[in-house]
C-alpha cells in the first residue's frame, strides 16, 4: 500500500536555483542562514528515504500561459524536464517521473470529485524545480520519482484555500489506495509573502507568514477559512501561493510532528519559509 511518510513546505524564490550554481554562495552572508535551514530536512529525506515526491506547485507561465490555464493539472508522464522561464536558471538532469502513479492518481482524484487535467507532456518550471534542488540537488542523480501538480496561481479566479486543504485529503486517500508499497512525500511549494509588481511591490509581512507557519502545524482551519482576497491582502498578490501548503497539510494527520521549521526574510522578494512535518 501507498503510505505517506510526511510533508514538506516551502518557498521557491528563483534566485535560490542561481546561488545554489555558485558555490561560493553557501557560505555568503546573505544566503548562509538561509540554506543552513535546509540542512536538518536533507537530513531527514536521507533517513525516512521516499520513493516517490508529489510536489504540488504553481506554474509561472511556463507550460501553462493566459491563453490556457488549469486550475488543477497533473503531469502523467515517466520524466520531466525542466525550462526558464525568464530567470536564467539552468537545465538540469532530467526529472524521473512515475505515469502509473499518475494516472492511479488522477482516476482516484476524479472519483473523488477533483477534475485534473492530465498532462502526458509538462515542463517544470522554478516552482518545482528549486524545491527539488534544496532537497536532493546535493545529490549524484535524482533519488526520487516526482509527480508534479500544477495549481493556478496566475489567472484570476484561484482556486481557494480551502480547496487546496481538501486536495491534500483526496491526496492521501489516493496515495494509501495505491497497491504498490511506495514512501510518498508531499511537498507544497510556494509563499510566503511577497507582492512582485504593483504599487505594493517588495511587501513582506513576517508577522502574518508567522502565524500561517503556526496553523499548518496546529490549525490548518484558521489559513484555510481565508479567501483569496484576504491572503493578497496581508501576504501580497503572489502570496496566495501559501495555499499550496495547504495541500500538504491535508495529506497528513491531524496531529503532526515538527520536524523543521524555519524561517527567514527577505530572501530575495520573499519571507522565505520551511517546514517538515511527520504523522504523529
Ligand atoms: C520570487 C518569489 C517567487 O515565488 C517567484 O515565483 C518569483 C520570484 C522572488 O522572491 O523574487
Ligand atoms: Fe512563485
Amino acid at each position: 500500500m501507498g503510505k505517506i511518510i510526511g510533508g514538506i513546505t516551502t518557498s521557491h524564490i528563483p534566485a535560490v536555483g542561481n546561488a545554489l550554481a555558485d558555490p561560493e554562495k553557501r557560505n555568503d552572508p546573505y544566503w548562509k542562514r538561509f540554506f543552513d535551514g535546509y540542512e536538518p530536512v536533507k537530513e531527514w529525506l536521507a533517513d525516512v528515504k521516499p520513493d516517490v515526491a508529489i510536489v504540488v506547485y504553481n506554474d509561472h507561465g511556463l507550460n501553462f500561459f493566459l491563453d490556457t490555464i488549469p486550475t488543477l493539472a497533473i503531469g502523467c508522464a515517466d520524466q520531466y524536464k525542466n525550462a526558464d522561464e525568464g530567470w536564467a536558471l539552468p537545465q538540469l538532469e532530467v526529472f524521473p517521473g512515475d505515469a502509473q502513479l499518475s494516472w492511479h492518481l488522477v482516476e482516484s482524484l476524479v472519483n473523488q470529485e477533483f477534475d485534473p487535467t492530465m498532462c502526458q507532456e509538462m515542463l517544470v518550471d522554478h516552482g518545482f524545480v528549486v524545491p527539488m534542488q534544496l532537497m536532493w540537488g546535493h545529490l549524484e542523480g535524482w533519488p526520487v520519482r516526482a509527480i508534479p501538480l500544477a495549481i493556478n496561481t496566475v489567472q484570476h479566479p484561484l482556486p481557494t484555500a480551502r480547496r487546496l486543504y481538501k486536495l491534500g485529503k483526496a491526496l492521501r486517500n489516493a496515495v494509501e489506495s495505491y497497491p504498490e508499497d511506495i514512501k510518498v512525500v508531499v511537498l507544497g511549494t510556494g509563499g510566503m509573502s511577497h507582492q512582485l509588481q504593483g504599487e505594493r511591490a517588495g511587501l513582506i509581512n513576517v508577522d502574518f507568514d508567522l502565524a500561517c507557519m503556526d496553523s499548518v502545524i496546529n490549525d490548518p482551519e484558521w489559513l484555510a477559512s481565508k479567501s483569496i482576497t484576504e491572503l493578497i491582502e496581508n501576504a501580497g498578490t503572489e502570496g496566495a501561493e501559501i495555499i499550496m501548503w495547504l495541500a500538504m497539510r491535508g495529506a497528513l494527520h491531524s496531529n503532526v510532528n515538527v520536524v523543521q521549521k524555519h524561517y527567514h526574510a527577505p530572501i530575495s522578494n520573499t519571507g522565505a519559509g520551511v517546514l517538515v512535518l511527520e504523522n504523529a
